[in-house]
């Protein structure tokens, strides 16, 4: 067999060149043109349709995520779609059958809830998710300053009024979610319900009697510069700490005082804090006793047994030991 290979090829050269020469063209456009990927996305194609409307999760299921998913099951190559209702939100998340095109997907999604949205409550917003996957969070970034002259707060507002524009401008990025920095606008609402006596607190209520509202802008700001505290040095019971993450985990303190609990806007961080602040905290918010300006963490707090509050405060209290 192999003698007679070589017998053609010695009386064939000129054809034997030819399909080398082929060969090695059709390899180098193969290289070229496969797809490579450092990270291969396996995932599902998925669109995620997220609303926002300031209720309770079993109206938000009925008047939002269910009208939603309905209208969803009836998309082409729709192979499942998966509603979650939360406190003030919920997200459908449509998945299509696999090779899929994002965009084509993405228009359909739109195409179908464009029928619903006039049948949910007016002041309830819909939109898409980005046009990205779970494998597409490729690049982290922390803006820092060396130099000590810009606050916690110019570095997000950089981060949030220019930089993240200038990164999304780049091809294939399809998203910049900005992450920490202290939440000033919660410091400002608390003194503001402090100086209302709305929230009491005897020393701090007597501390800004006198507060103009510029004062209390600049107070929440200066405060909200301050590094976050640290958990306290002590050795931790595991089992509470595995008990008190559970909890957390089920009650979802993190969808919205944020995954790492830095809190944002006008929800305030919630871990590291002492745990005897975030004890009396929760169950001021059970009690009613503190109402805050948003009741949702009324509701929260509500739903929980004194116990598991305790639980949830040690574990809060010693997150990141
Ligand atoms: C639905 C959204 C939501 C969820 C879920 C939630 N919170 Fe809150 N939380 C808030 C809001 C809004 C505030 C601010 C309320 C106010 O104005 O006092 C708050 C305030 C707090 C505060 C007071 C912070 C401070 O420094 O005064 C604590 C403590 C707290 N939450 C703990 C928790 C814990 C623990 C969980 C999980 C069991 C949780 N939260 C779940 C929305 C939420």
């Amino acid at each position: 067999m192999i003698d007679r290979i070589i017998d053609f090829s010695v009386r064939n050269k000129f054809l034997v060149l030819l399909l080398v020469g082929a060969a090695a063209l059709a390899g180098a456009r193969a290289l070229r043109e496969v797809p490579l990927d450092a990270i291969p996305d396996v995932g599902d194609t998925q669109v995620i349709v997220y609303s926002r409307w300031d209720r309770s999760p079993d109206l938000i299921e009925a008047q939002v995520t269910y009208p939603i998913v309905t209208a969803m099951l009836g998309a082409p190559r729709v192979k499942a779609v998966r509603g979650v209702s939360d406190f003030g939100y919920s997200f459908v998340y449509v998945i299509f059958e696999d090779g899929t095109d994002t965009y084509w997907a993405r228009t359909r999604t739109l195409e179908y809830l464009s029928g619903v949205t006039s049948r949910l409550p007016p002041d309830s917003r819909t939109e898409l998710g980005p046009d990205a996957t779970g494998v597409g969070w490729v690049f982290q970034y922390a803006l820092v300053d060396r130099s000590g002259r810009h606050s916690l707060a110019d570095l997000r507002s950089y981060q949030d009024w220019s930089l993240r524009y200038y990164l999304k401008a780049v091809p294939g990025v399809s998203e910049v979610a900005s992450l920490g920095g202290q939440p000033a606008d919660f410091l400002l609402i608390q003194l503001y319900q402090f100086r209302e006596k709305q929230r009491i607190a005897e020393p701090m209520n007597e501390l800004t009697k006198d507060f103009t509202d510029d004062d209390l802008r600049e107070f929440s700001n200066a405060l909200a510069q301050l590094p976050p505290p640290t958990a306290p040095e002590e050795p931790v019971d595991a089992a509470r700490m595995a008990r008190g993450q559970e909890l957390v985990g089920k009650h979802r303190c993190g969808f919205c005082h944020n995954p790492d609990f830095s809190g944002h806007d006008q929800i305030g961080r919630i871990a590291p804090q002492r745990e005897d602040y975030l004890l009396k905290a929760l169950t001021e918010y059970k009690s009613g006793e503190r109402s805050g300006y948003d009741p949702a963490m009324v509701e929260v707090a509500q739903e929980i047994p004194a116990p598991e509050l305790a639980e949830i405060a040690y574990y809060l209290a010693h997150w990141g030991r």
